[in-house]
């Protein structure tokens, strides 16, 4: 069994494509994070909700992908840059599960900002995870980029597991 997870969130569809990718390139198991409220798609309301909920480390409830990770050996952990950080519902998924000794590969989009905190706060999140170098974009990755970044960390078209 190929024992990598993609597990990401994604509002307006940017970390998903993303997130299909990656499972495309490695052969994992995509696991899409779905929050039982979700933001709006106005941008500046969407703003307000998500300020509102980091600034009180709010992590909300998940009705999607918050299945064991057990069978998992790498997972790759993807977010929309939000404000600095990682999405809420990812932070939940990261204070539901434990990590130890799993390899994790952060990613995410963004726009302009980079990975911001995010790699950080999941280095905090899982301290007994050894964290690979991870990508973050904001929509101009080719799949060729993406190939030669999964090759430094261990997978790749010639190095599916
Ligand atoms: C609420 C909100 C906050 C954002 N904050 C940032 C930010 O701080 N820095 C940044 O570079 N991009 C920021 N963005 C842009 C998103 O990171 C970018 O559009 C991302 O690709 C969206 O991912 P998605 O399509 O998977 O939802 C923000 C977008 C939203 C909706």
């Amino acid at each position: 069994m190929n024992k990598t997870l993609i597990v990401y969130y994604s509002l307006f569809g940017n970390t998903e494509e993303l997130a299909f990718e990656i499972a495309e390139q490695t052969d994992g198991t995509l696991r899409e994070l779905i929050p039982e409220e979700n933001y709006s798609f106005e941008y500046n309301t969407a703003v307000k909700e998500v300020r509102n909920q980091i600034s009180r480390g709010f992590c909300p409830k998940l009705i999607s992908g918050n299945e064991s990770i057990d069978d998992y050996e790498t997972i790759f952990i993807g977010s929309p840059n939000w404000l600095k950080t990682m999405a809420p519902p990812v932070l939940s998924f990261l204070k539901s599960h434990d990590f130890m000794g799993k390899k994790i590969i952060p990613f995410c989009t963004h726009g302009g900002g980079g990975f911001g905190r995010i790699t950080d706060e999941i280095t905090e999140e899982c301290p007994k995870s050894k964290i690979l170098t991870g990508i973050a974009s904001s929509g101009s990755i080719s799949p060729e980029e993406i190939t030669a970044w999964l090759t430094s960390v261990g997978y790749g078209e010639k190095a599916k597991k």
